[in-house]
């Protein structure tokens, strides 16, 4: 897989960022059940070298707690159950805490119809749609999860923002838990894509990233922090996102999609996303076994391809993100300085210890 040419700051094992980042949010004021529920998606991004979506966000969620646009305890309610479609309100809680219980609900849906559609609407952030597409994938079903997000991207052919980053995720269920994974924004980079180039120092970002004011794409990073962020493809993203937030906000039914959804790193109002959650009962189809030995020798097909020049094979969604998780498992996660300094400050200011560090040096992650 390519490096990740990463300028850690430290390198801390996953088990003590756990503790630390709950030891923050209950100090912060969240009862330790919901801070384990909030800690343990972070770290599984972090572990993942998803490192947009991992321990960085922490300093986010506490802004959002001290303003009082999320509310730490809620679990939100059920609005409606018709058949295998559910709407969920999330009462601003934190998406951590209201996808698990969706995903229980789109699981129990699908065991009894073959499919289910849970939405949440009045949402907070959930990070990584990844963990949550897993959740519905290690119970034998298909996961697929969506969200929307606020307004960084223009449609094609536009300069002003008018949609999210809208991810989608497609889990497959495998016997070990290694299935297929994709988990993908649909403009070209996550946000946090930028914010990482930004905090390595980078000048320049790859083409496709990112448009400048003017809506024209621009490779310089200063212009692109002022611009927006490019849809994935050209118009074919443009879609992506709105069929996404087709399937997200405006079936929601709440007054809570394109405009009124804000960010993670915005206070002042709740977010209000909308998070989406499907499975699919493979055995309704054919026998779990089958479909294992189906994607495995599929996999293996497309695998088999001969790789392009530069590079020395063919990977599938997933693949990156595991291999990652193998090295941060033995060696621990490394955090850049960027992502680290904000981590200190929110200790001294909240008293908590900060976690054993096991290296401080520069290293190649991943
Ligand atoms: N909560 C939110 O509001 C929100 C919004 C946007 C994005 N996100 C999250 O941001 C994260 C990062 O998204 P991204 O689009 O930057 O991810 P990415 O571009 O790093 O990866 C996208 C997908 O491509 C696959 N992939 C990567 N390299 C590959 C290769 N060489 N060959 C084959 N497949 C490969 C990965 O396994 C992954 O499934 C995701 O976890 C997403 O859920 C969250």
């Amino acid at each position: 897989m390519k490096p990740e040419a990463s300028p850690a700051a430290v390198v801390i094992r996953a088990e003590d960022l756990r503790e630390f980042i709950r030891n923050v949010l209950t100090a912060a004021g969240v009862s330790p059940d919901k801070a384990a529920l909030v800690a343990d998606p972070l770290v599984a991004s972090s572990l993942r070298g998803v490192d947009s979506h991992g321990v960085q966000l922490l300093p986010h969620y506490v802004g959002q707690i001290e303003c009082g646009i999320v509310n730490p305890e809620a679990e939100g309610h059920v609005v409606k159950e018709n058949g295998a479609c559910l709407i969920y309100d999330a009462e601003h809680g934190f998406g951590q805490v209201t996808a698990p219980i969706c995903c229980r609900h789109a699981v129990r849906l699908a065991a009894r119809c073959g499919l289910s559609m849970v939405i949440a609407r009045e949402a907070n952030h959930f990070g990584a749609a990844a963990y949550w597409g897993q959740l519905i994938s290690r119970e034998g079903l298909i996961g697929i999860v969506m969200c929307d997000a606020s307004m960084q991207v223009p449609p094609w052919q536009g300069r002003e923002a008018r949609l999210g980053t809208n991810p989608i995720c497609v889990s497959v269920p495998h016997p070990q838990g290694q299935g297929w994974l994709l988990d993908m924004a649909t403009t070209t980079a996550a946000y946090g894509k930028l914010e990482q180039a930004l905090l390595r120092g980078e000048k320049t970002i790859p083409y496709g990233w990112a448009v400048d004011r003017e809506g024209v794409p621009t490779t310089d990073l200063e212009q692109a922090l002022k611009g927006l962020l490019m849809p994935l493809g050209g118009y074919k993203g443009t879609g992506l996102a709105m069929m996404v937030e087709i399937l997200t906000g405006v079936l929601a039914g709440g007054p809570v999609y394109g405009t009124q959804v804000t960010g993670v790193r915005h206070r002042g109002r709740p977010m209000r996303c909308n998070h989406t959650f499907i499975a699919i009962d493979v055995s309704r189809f054919l026998p779990l076994e089958e479909f294992y030995r189906r994607m495995e020798a599929w996999i293996r097909d497309v695998k088999s391809a001969a790789p392009a020049k530069g590079y020395d094979e063919v990977l599938v969604a997933g693949e990156p993100e595991r291999r990652a998780e193998e090295q941060r498992r033995r060696h621990g996660i490394p955090i850049m300085a960027g992502h680290w300094e904000p981590l200190v400050r929110l200790a001294r200011r909240y008293g908590v210890p900060l976690p054993p560090v096991c290296h401080r040096h520069t290293q190649t992650a991943s």
